[in-house]
């Protein structure tokens, strides 16, 4: 390895991939945050400056296509979004020291400026291609406006991306049988004038560069597949009105906006400088982590000077990411940074996937953990941390259970952590006042030493489990010295024996709260306090881990609680009944596909779903216009009565928002008529009146399959909304 350990000389920035804007945080995004927020963490306390940052990613097609669905503005969209994670983040503990987002100034000028630099390096060309394009809207259907075949593995594929199969970016043009998402009409193809960046002719640098990368092999592994392969030019521009507008009159008058890929990855650098900014260059220089602090390098240098010789000049750059998005991070965004004169990336390391239950977490079927569930279930932000960061390598996929969440928890947290630190200090309080008036023995301090150097190594790797798993480890140790030493039965017999156990547990309990400050931070504080130490356990240096506690410290409390297998199964039948009443229901799935794109965040995997017997789909196609004529309202029902002599129907009161309707409906026999009042249901609101019974039904109440499965909202949309 040709890099300096950490900590070196250099500032380090640790990023995670920036969420779109566009839908809830689940489990699939909390992953890669809480493991960067560990890792920024852990390198401080090991004395490394580094500042993590992140941002929302606003631009592009996910945000387009979502808030076109919704009917909203895609800035407005994206801000809420924003602004939701910005309040989400810091309930995790995954704190960013800037937090900023790809639409604001500092991206968009940066954005703007690397852009003109790759131009005047001469790295940019014109070229005419064919776009896909929808004959009836008329317009262009970059990326998620069209779905198709992966020209390379034969799965179904978005347009720039094949999520389902072999996870490569596909150029416009490339998907095969490409389907317009707007109105699910095959789509045309129109030629357009794009730009695009040579890639091709960097493949030697990403070779080089490949080889000094550090992180997680799959970040290594893949790139250079690709590059064996055949490296293509990518076309960075979109005809879209939404995103960064392409630098220049000409290409602005056309439309022509920067593809997100090239202005997301360039909001790690602009949030940076925001951080810079805010805390002063003194402080943290952004220019030296991503300039090497000599404002780049020029055009003779871009395919010369090699990486490693670029970066001990500069900062240590890391990226922490998915394993979807590898490719964008390994070729597209080292070469730009090359071609523009910035330093290269150190490390890139990519998580896995996870799963839920055994099958692949979907965003559309409602099968994630969300970020908000689990804090309402007032769930401790640490535990899921731990279980993330440390449930297997950071490349490993993740199969989520509660039930295998309560079993780390309850093993590794409460019966290790926790036993071994209430045990020991409520010892030492009630027998000692605290510390006991003695040195720490040679043992301990050399297993709390060793410790220290597995926690270093462990960084040094990009490990995060073995950062996260440090402190149970020395739990564990400190568990079984208790055990072997028995001082309850030394405090009379041998009372200095007995002292000495205590003095090593009490250490062993603020070493522990050290190491557990990068992966459990909200309970390291806890320990802190219970010693009674001074400062922030998130200001102190691995080496506080051997450095005397307080002499007295109050009576210890619990610091974690066993979650019982009752709430386990509570948990999972809330998990399935979600599941259930969202979309488990196959024929639904069968639909799904073209103007009900996915409102996913690129973390969703395949689904092993299998479909059984299914109507054939209907062959006419109505127009998106006829679409809209459907007018579909939100409606809440106010009461349900069965109605007398018809065994199967009810009379339901429907708030559409508007206005209160009757409606009859066949769903007596397959749900309970009293617990009806209250569920939310989508109401056909422009249906024919018609009779029944002689009731007079005015609408009706959408319903799927034989069991009349209710359709609902899953969010807090308002009876009278709109649905499209
Ligand atoms: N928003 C992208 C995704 O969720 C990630 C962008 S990461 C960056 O797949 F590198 F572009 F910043
Ligand atoms: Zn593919």
């Amino acid at each position: 390895m040709s890099n300096d350990e950490y900590p070196t000389e250099n500032p380090a920035v640790v990023t995670a991939g920036l969420p779109y804007a566009n839908g809830d945080l689940h489990i699939g995004h909390l992953r890669s945050y809480t493991a960067a927020d560990a890792l920024n963490r852990a390198l401080n306390a090991i004395g490394q400056q580094s500042a993590y940052v992140c941002g929302s990613d606003m631009h592009g097609t996910p945000v387009a296509v979502n808030s076109w669905q919704q009917g909203v503005d895609p800035e407005e969209f994206a801000l809420e979004w924003h602004e939701q994670y910005e309040e989400t983040f810091p309930k995790f503990d995954v704190e960013f020291d800037n937090y900023g987002h790809t639409h604001d100034e500092t991206n968009t000028e940066l954005t703007r400026e690397i852009v003109c630099t790759l131009e005047d390096e001469g790295y940019i060309y014109e070229k005419t291609i064919e776009v896909a394009w929808d004959p009836e809207e008329d317009q262009a259907l970059p990326d998620r406006y069209v779905e198709g075949t992966c020209p390379y593995c034969g799965e179904q594929a978005r347009g720039d991306e094949c999520d389902e199969g072999c996870g490569r970016h596909l150029e416009p043009g490339e998907i095969e049988d490409p389907v317009s998402t707007l109105t699910g009409n095959p789509a045309e193809y129109r030629k357009r004038e794009h730009k695009f960046f040579e890639v091709s002719a960097l493949a030697d640098y990403l070779t080089e560069f490949l080889d000094d990368l550090e992180g997680t092999d799959n970040a290594q592994n893949q790139p250079r597949q690709w590059i064996e392969e055949g490296l293509q030019d990518w076309c960075i521009t979109r005809d879209l009105d939404w995103g960064i507008d392409y630098p220049g009159d000409e290409a602005e008058a056309d439309n022509l906006v920067l593809y997100v890929w090239v202005d997301a990855p360039i909001e790690y650098v602009a949030s940076t400088k925001q951080y810079s900014e805010r805390v002063g260059a003194n402080t943290y220089d952004w220019e030296a982590v991503w300039k090497d602090g000599q404002g780049g390098v020029s055009a003779s240098d871009a395919s010369g000077g090699s990486p490693d010789e670029r970066r001990e000049a500069g900062g240590e750059i890391i990226h922490v990411i998915g394993r979807d998005i590898i490719q964008h991070h390994t070729i597209f965004w080292p070469t730009m940074l090359q071609v523009a004169g910035y330093n290269a990336p150190r490390a890139v390391c990519a998580t896995g996937f996870i799963t839920i239950n055994g099958k692949g977490l979907s965003t559309s079927r409602n099968r994630a953990i969300w970020a908000r569930e689990y804090l309402d279930e007032g769930l401790h932000p640490d535990l899921l941390r731990y279980y993330l960061t440390t449930n297997g390598g950071l490349q490993q996929d993740i199969d989520f259970s509660w039930e295998k969440f309560a079993d780390r928890v309850n093993g590794e947290l409460v019966d290790t952590l926790g036993n071994f630190l209430y045990r020991g200090l409520l010892f030492a309080h009630r027998n000692y006042g605290g510390r006991p008036d003695v040195g720490v023995s040679e043992e301990v301090e050399d297993r709390i030493e060793e410790a220290l150097e597995e926690f270093n190594e462990a960084v040094n790797e990009y490990d995060v489990r073995g950062i996260g798993t440090a402190p149970v480890d020395l739990a564990r140790f400190g568990n079984e010295y208790i055990q072997r030493n028995e001082p309850w039965n030394l405090v009379n017999d041998d009372p200095d024996a007995a002292a000495q156990v205590i003095r090593d547990c009490v250490q062993l309990a603020k070493a522990i709260a050290v190491l557990a400050e990068p992966v459990l931070p909200g309970k390291a504080e806890a320990i802190w306090e219970q010693l009674a130490e001074d400062g922030s356990v998130h200001d102190a240096a691995l080496s506080a881990a051997l450095d005397a506690p307080p002499e007295s410290f109050d009576e210890p409390t619990e610091l974690f609680a066993k979650i019982e297998d009752d709430r386990v199964n509570e948990l999972d039948a809330k998990l399935a009944d979600r599941i259930e009443s969202t979309a488990s229901d196959d024929e639904e799935d069968a639909n799904e596909g073209t103007a009900a794109a996915d409102a996913d965040e690129g973390t969703d995997t395949a689904d092993d779903g299998a479909v059984p017997d299914m109507e054939p789909i209907v062959e006419d196609r109505i127009s998106f216009e006829e679409f809209q004529e459907l007018d579909l309202r939100v409606g809440r029902i106010l009461s349900a009565e069965p109605i007398e002599g018809a065994d199967e129907l009810v009379r339901l009161e429907v708030d559409i928002g508007v206005e209160t309707r009757q409606i009859v409906a066949g769903l007596q026999q397959l749900h309970d008529v009293d617990a009806l009042p209250d569920t939310k249901v989508i109401v056909v609101a422009n249906l024919e009146k018609a009779e029944l019974f002689g009731e007079e039904s005015n609408g009706m109440v959408l319903a799927a399959g034989e069991q009349a499965d209710l359709l609902t909202t899953h969010e807090d949309a308002v009876p009278g909304t709109r649905v499209r």
